[in-house]
């Protein structure tokens, strides 16, 4: 099993919002793997701090995934064999995102102009995991092209453990529905588990996802400011407080250096009220607000 507890459902990496708390707070709602926002291997690799910050893992993270970018494979290699990855019982490389400052490096989608380059870096990343497994996290195709085919095949051939498909081409970023047919087709050519992508936002698209054939469904823009909607496509009625939730969220975290909780917190609790009465007003003062105790001044104002 890629997940630790027999549920299907991962938590996508989430540059910007997959922090610790979030994962905590997913694991605690009935996510079976979580992911780490993208990390640069890079980064790591020329030991920049802020790329290091990404990979602090909370106590009550059941089964973390890093998501690694980068297009060099003895870089992604070298990382992979890191001790401050050994905390991550799941690696995943990142084949995806579309982001042009990402893809103009070569690195996200852009590793989907080159199979055989993908299953090179998954060889790598494996040779240096051990025991750990290995995930590829890809897209449709790119450049209107649909080659997901051929990047899941070699990602395979590198021996990787799972592949992640989003249903859409990195042209369409978010446009356009994803395919759920090509998806099938994947799951259908492949031997390892398939991990679908793309649009489930609840039970309904959980379950139309799920007659693709995917072993794994994961939920990502899904799960901002709603870390409770793994309970609800599990078909249970969670019960929530938006202040406490953010509260908890807090506490989680509450190891981080403080200035790196109140800029995470910030874009954590727009998300959190969104569709809230006076949402706007929260907003501004969360956005203006330097420490921490101002912050948790904000979330009196919230009510629910
Ligand atoms: C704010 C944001 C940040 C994202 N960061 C990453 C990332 O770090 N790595 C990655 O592979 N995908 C990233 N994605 C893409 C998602 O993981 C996912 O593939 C995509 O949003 C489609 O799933 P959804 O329809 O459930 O949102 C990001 C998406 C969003 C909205």
């Amino acid at each position: 099993m890629i997940t630790y507890n027999g549920s299907d459902l991962i938590l996508a990496p989430l540059a910007g919002f997959g922090d610790s708390g979030m994962r905590s707070l997913c694991f605690g709602y009935g996510a079976g793997l979580c992911y780490t926002e993208m990390v640069s291997a890079k980064g790591l690799y020329y030991g920049n701090e802020n790329t290091a910050e990404l990979l602090k893992v909370g106590k009550d993270e059941k089964h973390t995934g890093v998501q690694l970018f980068g297009s060099d494979p003895e870089i992604t290699e070298e990382v992979a064999g890191y001790e401050e990855l050994k905390n991550f019982p799941v690696i995943d490389l990142n084949c995806g995102c579309p982001v042009p400052k990402v893809y103009k490096n070569g690195d996200g989608s852009a590793l989907m102009k080159n199979p055989e380059l993908i299953e090179k870096m998954v060889k790598g990343i494996k040779r240096a995991a051990g025991e750990r497994l290995v995930t590829v996290k890809m897209r449709k195709g790119v450049e209107g092209k649909t080659n997901v085919k051929e990047c899941a095949l070699a990602a395979q051939e590198g021996g990787a453990d799972m592949v992640t498909v989003h249903g859409r081409t990195r042209e369409q970023m978010y446009s356009g529905g994803v395919d759920y047919d090509i998806i099938a087709e994947i799951k259908s050519i492949l031997k390892i588990p398939l991990c679908g992508n793309g649009d489930v936002f609840d039970r309904r698209s959980y379950l139309r996802m799920k007659e693709t054939g995917a072993d794994y469904v994961m939920v990502a823009r899904g799960a901002i400011g709603r870390p409770y909607v793994f309970a609800e496509i599990k078909g249970e009625n969670p019960e929530y407080s938006v202040a406490e939730l953010i509260k908890k969220h807090i506490e989680y975290i509450r190891f981080l250096p403080e200035r790196t909780i109140v800029g995470t917190m910030k874009k954590q609790i727009a998300a959190y009220v969104k569709g809230i009465p006076g949402q706007k007003k929260i907003k501004e003062k969360v956005f203006a607000a330097e420490t921490l105790e101002k912050l948790y001044a904000t979330i009196e104002l919230i009510g629910r």
